[in-house]
């Protein structure tokens, strides 16, 4: 089992495939990188399997992959495959802006991926264009519909930005209720990555947004996710993401690997260690030797308090 110094299990890993994209949100690339990681420096998927092994056979238990835009990378469920065939009751999950899914969700969930998390920012088409510097709405829908019909357990992730998306709160939230789907609102994070000129929403602005149409009660957060819930009448859940609350990182249970094999331990951190040359040289005492010692070093709270923004971009970690 994998416990860090403040006594947090550690038990699930998020793994970028690629920090590619093919949408430039402003929250999180609004400029194309000056330029990509060499093809040559990242991890095949036998690779990020190898080290995937290690931390299941150390008590990981959850595997999230992310990008950049995962799907952007070729034979992505053969990857899966790999890891249902691993350990098929490990929970697998993707993170992804849904633009490819219609294509694909059908191979992923063959493939062993169990649930899914899709972006959607806005319903307006011209909003979702502005945001994501793309025209997208139809294909994200698309998608977010095919995957559930493949059977994926699907969650909206949703950044309200002021004077942006800020009005559609409520529209967001009832696209969740109709299609049954939770909703979590995401609190902007910070980064010198981002459009300089963004203002995220408050977790209380967006909840003062929500009871002008709907009773809730607060349920408080849960182990092993990073979301404050809360109850409609109905019945219906629905999440919010803090990271700027002083105790947002007391049950964090993650660890994060970049596609050229990083392995951070928090996402607002520059520390990180590299796995890629003992996976390469097949040094897998090592590789767990690396796992062990980030774990260990993992911080206990992230930095928004001493510093107002991340300086790792977030289509490299993953989010
Ligand atoms: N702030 C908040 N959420 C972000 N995401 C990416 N960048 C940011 C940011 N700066 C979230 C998006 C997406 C996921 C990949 O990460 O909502 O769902
Ligand atoms: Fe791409 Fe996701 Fe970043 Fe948007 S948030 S640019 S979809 S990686």
């Amino acid at each position: 089992m994998l416990v860090d110094s403040f006594n947090r299990k550690i038990d699930y890993i998020r793994v970028s495939v690629t920090e590619r994209c093919n949408f430039r949100c402003q929250y999180c690339m609004p400029e194309k990188p000056f330029s990509w990681v060499p093809k040559e420096n990242l991890l095949s998927f036998e690779e990020l399997f190898e080290f995937i092994k290690i931390g299941i056979d150390e008590g990981i238990s959850k595997v999230r992959i992310t990008g950049g835009e995962p799907l952007l990378r070729e034979d992505l469920d053969k990857f899966i495959y790999l890891i249902h065939s691993y350990k098929p009751d490990i929970d697998l999950a993707m993170t992804t802006n849904g633009y490819l899914l219609p294509k694909v969700a059908e191979k992923l969930q063959k493939a062993g991926l169990k649930r899914i998390n899709i972006s959607l920012d806005s319903l307006i088409p011209e909003v979702a264009h502005h945001i994501a510097q793309k025209s997208v709405l139809s294909e994200v829908l698309e998608g977010i519909q095919k995957a559930k019909r493949v059977g994926l357990k699907v969650k909206i992730n949703s950044v309200p930005m002021a004077g942006v998306n800020s009005e559609e709160i409520l529209d967001i939230l009832e696209f969740g209720i109709s299609n049954d789907m939770p909703v979590r609102f995401i609190e902007y994070m910070e980064n010198s990555f981002a459009n300089r000129e963004l203002v995220g929403l408050t977790s209380s602005e967006i909840l003062e947004k929500i009871g002008k149409r709907y009773s809730f009660t607060d349920e408080g957060v849960e182990a092993g996710s990073p979301s404050h819930y809360y109850k409609l009448e109905s019945g219906y859940r629905f999440g919010i993401i803090e990271p700027h609350r002083d105790d947002f990182c007391t049950h964090c249970n993650r660890i994060r690997l970049t596609a050229e094999g990083h392995l951070i331990p928090c996402l607002y951190f520059d520390e990180a260690m590299s796995i890629k040359d003992s996976i390469r040289d097949g040094n897998l005492k090592k590789a767990g030797e690396i796992l062990r010692e980030v774990v260990k070093n993992k911080p206990e709270k992230n930095r928004w308090d001493s510093q107002e923004e991340s300086s790792r971009a977030f289509y490299e970690t993953g989010g």
